[in-house]
């Protein structure tokens, strides 16, 4: 077990040497170690909440014309060629398929706790601290202001237009990140985006009162 994980960590490592930083290794190095947080009290399969955390961005659709079968087909064929068992393979490619934001705007997806728990931990690498970081540094690669008053957020984005928003990075605190601790899965991730929600909501004080000359 501890090698095929090492195998895997250093085949994430190696496909995600040029990976922009919202989704690069160190991404999944957050994912991973939050997982094994979590699944420490929820109990699942150390295995499978491992190779899932570790292959869940191995191809970004963002930068694969918007193909989301690409990650999950990668996975798969890594998982085969270290000889995993083929329950576990296909355990894992659900996961990965059914993760996404994204994708949970589609219904019926596949659940379990391992999704759960990765899922998770996914997600709360998007609040917080490193959230808000990640955020900025995504709305500065798209030329995205800051912050205009004038621009108020959308409240309930389809699929498309959450992709093909230009809004300020202000505005995704209140169209996603904020809405995040209450689609938490599992009790301990729960825990967690409680303390991450609150910490943003500290920030977006601080940084209306710095905007209008206050604070
Ligand atoms: P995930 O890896 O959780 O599926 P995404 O690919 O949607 O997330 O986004 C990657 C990171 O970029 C996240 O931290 C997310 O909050 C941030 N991000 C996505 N869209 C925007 C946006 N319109 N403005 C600012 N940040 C964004
Ligand atoms: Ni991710």
């Amino acid at each position: 077990m501890q090698n095929s994980i090492q195998q895997t960590i250093d085949y994430v490592k190696l496909t995600l040497a040029n990976a922009e930083v919202g989704h690069d290794w160190f991404h999944i190095e957050r994912v991973f170690k939050t997982a094994l947080t979590i699944n420490a009290k929820e109990k699942g399969d150390e295995l499978i909440v491992s190779f899932a955390a570790l292959l869940h961005d191995i191809a970004d659709p963002k930068f694969n014309n918007g193909d989301e079968e690409i990650g999950p087909n990668k996975a798969e064929k890594f998982l085969e060629s270290i000889h995993i068992d083929p329950i576990i393979i296909d355990h894992v490619k659900l996961i990965i398929q059914n993760m996404s934001f994204k994708n949970s705007f589609d219904t019926g997806g596949f659940s379990s706790k391992e999704m759960q728990i990765v899922q998770d931990a996914d997600r709360l690498d998007a609040i917080g601290a490193i959230g808000i970081a990640r955020a900025f540094t995504y709305g500065g690669f798209k030329n995205r202001v800051l912050y205009d008053p004038a621009i108020p957020p959308v409240e309930n984005h389809s699929k498309e237009s959450y992709k093909n928003t230009t809004a300020p990075t202000i505005n995704h605190f209140y169209e996603k990140l904020l809405l995040l601790k209450d689609t938490m899965n599992t009790e301990a991730g729960k825990a967690i985006a409680l303390e991450r929600h609150q910490f943003m909501l500290n920030y977006l004080e601080q940084f209306y009162g710095e905007w209008e000359g206050k604070r």
